[in-house]
């Protein structure tokens, strides 16, 4: 299989640089500069390499800096922010600190378009660029493809050697024909024949798997989320009932999550699946609980628990198997990005637990490429699109103390809600919505009489990334039929209310 090697020099972009050159179909690969041993990297025949940014400079003794003999290999490189800058170093070429004269942000650039690099590209295109440091001259055998009012040799080449740098970032959505430019570096310069499909993923998954697990028994803690989803359902091509999936239903779940998860993977797909009846268990230890932490706490030990207890029961099971995605690796710290958040994934359960080893079948997918396999491997779009749904569930959703009677009446209430959004086409709106049943209840007239009941709020928020949210503008129509029929078919409901605050300053759910 062609593939590409980007190269990780602590940048932020990395995945994204991988997640390119994947959309332009050809196989992409990140190791850290540590790891960037020529002679690997020769024997690994990759048709080219990207070196990714990074916030250091090339004379600071302690930056990340690679052999240069991987510039002698007669692989094309490309390097980008920080690479650029390396690579202009490492072959004879000077840097120059512009510190009250960097870029940052969108900078209009003028390109050679006669270079391979930008065959197709208009002369002036708007970059994204974020530097101090610039390249101040050249090695032998480099010319000046690029420039900007402030930085001379915004890009350059060695045609022969197949050597380039961009000093902006191609692979952010700001950078104009930014796609184009690292499709020419890996079509054009590399010669790849863009025919990476998701079907070789799953392929070469499978047979990998095949071959690494054969004679062991894996464990998967399925969760009914699409990425655990996805890795039983390929584990399960590989080695068949050597996987075994456990699903523990804590109380907390939507209105017919549960037994979707158990018709699909065991009645659909013949997975061996336990599925564990811990509710009571779980509603138990939350008893008079209120403090939403708190509530996390309980959920995610007593999982754990239980969780073990499961694996106990089976016999001879050797391997822990975890849907981790590759976003979760670099969310860890695990990358070169740095820790921005601990995701419970990764490095969670097996500390606490005796396996032999853990395999992540997913840890080099994007979230798009995982709903992609999904699909490939005949998974129900309900659970390929599924909204995300955090991990405490429906407890993080009855606010204050939780009782099985209030779980009931909010899964009725979420349930009518997610009906009328399907029914108005909209599932795909809002990226997420759901219901929240409030501690607060109301005064409201039912069939002439005085009614005393709950709140229901209905949440929907339209995001990118779930670090900042907007409420959605959901139509007027849509809401009212939501609130009367939440009021009239749930007994003890009195009121539906709307919540239009944005993150900040609130959050996604209401604890
Ligand atoms: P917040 O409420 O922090 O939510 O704005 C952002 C996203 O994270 C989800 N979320 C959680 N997911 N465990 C999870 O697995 C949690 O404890 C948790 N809390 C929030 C939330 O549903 C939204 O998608």
């Amino acid at each position: 299989m062609e593939k590409i090697l980007v190269v990780d020099f602590g940048g932020q972009y990395d995945q994204l640089i991988a997640r390119r050159v994947r959309e332009a179909h050809v196989y992409a690969e990140i190791i850290s500069y540590r790891d960037a041993d020529p002679e690997k990297i020769r024997s690994e025949g990759y048709k080219g390499m990207i070196f990714t940014g990074g916030p250091n400079s090339v004379y600071d003794p302690a930056s990340p800096k690679c052999d240069p003999g991987i510039l002698n290999l007669g692989i094309p490189v490309l390097g980008i922010c920080y690479g650029h800058q390396l690579i202009a170093y490492l072959s004879g070429g000077r840097i120059e600190c512009a510190e009250s004269d960097g870029e940052y942000g969108r900078t209009e650039v003028s390109v050679d378009f006669d270079s391979k690099l930008f065959c197709g590209v208009p002369e002036e295109i708007v970059c994204w660029m974020s530097h101090t440091d610039r390249v101040g001259s050249l090695g032998e055998g480099f010319k000046i493809i690029a420039r900007t009012q402030k930085c001379p040799c915004a890009a350059f080449e060695d045609e022969n050697r197949r050597i380039y740098g961009v000093q902006f970032h191609p692979e952010v959505t700001h950078t104009q024909f930014g796609s184009k430019i690292i499709e020419n570096f890996v079509v054009g310069v590399c010669g790849c024949s863009r025919d990476w499909r998701m079907e070789d993923f799953i392929a070469s998954s499978v047979e990998l798997y095949r071959k690494e697990l054969a004679g062991k028994k894996v464990l998967l803690g399925l969760s009914g989320g699409v990425d655990s989803s996805v890795a039983a359902l390929l584990l399960h091509k590989a080695i068949g009932n050597d996987l075994t999936c456990v699903f523990v239903d804590h109380g907390m779940l939507r209105k017919g999550e549960g037994d979707l998860v158990e018709q699909t993977f065991r009645d659909r797909f013949g997975v061996d699946l336990v599925r564990v009846d811990a509710q009571d268990e779980f509603i138990s230890k939350l008893e008079g609980v209120t403090e939403p932490e708190k509530k996390r706490r309980i959920i995610g030990e007593q999982f754990i628990r239980v969780f073990e207890r499961e694996a106990k029961k089976l016999k001879g099971v050797s391997v822990l198997a975890q849907g981790t995605i590759y976003p979760d690796v670099v969310e860890s710290g695990k990358g070169e990005a740095g820790v921005i958040k601990s995701h419970h994934n990764v490095g969670g359960l097996p500390e606490l637990m005796d396996f032999e080893s853990i395999v992540e079948p997913l840890r080099d997918l994007f979230k798009d490429e995982v709903r992609e396999v999904g699909l490939k491997l005949g998974l129900p779009k309900e659970l390929v699109f599924r909204q995300p749904f955090p991990g405490p569930g429906l407890a993080v959703r009855v606010i204050g103390e939780i009782t099985r009677e209030k779980l009931d009446i909010l899964r009725e209430a979420d349930a009518i809600f997610r009906e009328e959004v399907a029914s108005h086409g909209l599932e795909n709106a809002p990226d997420q919505y759901f219901a929240v049943l409030t501690d607060l209840r109301t005064v409201g007239v039912k069939g002439d009489a005085r009614a005393y009941g709950w709140t229901v709020a209905l949440r929907a928020v339209t995001t990118d990334d779930f670090m900042t949210a907007e409420w959605t503008r959901l139509p007027y129509d849509l809401l009212d039929r939501v609130s009367s029929r939440i009021a009239n078919e749930i007994s003890s409901i009195c009121r539906v209310v709307y919540d239009i605050t944005s993150k900040p300053p609130a959050t996604v759910e209401w604890e």
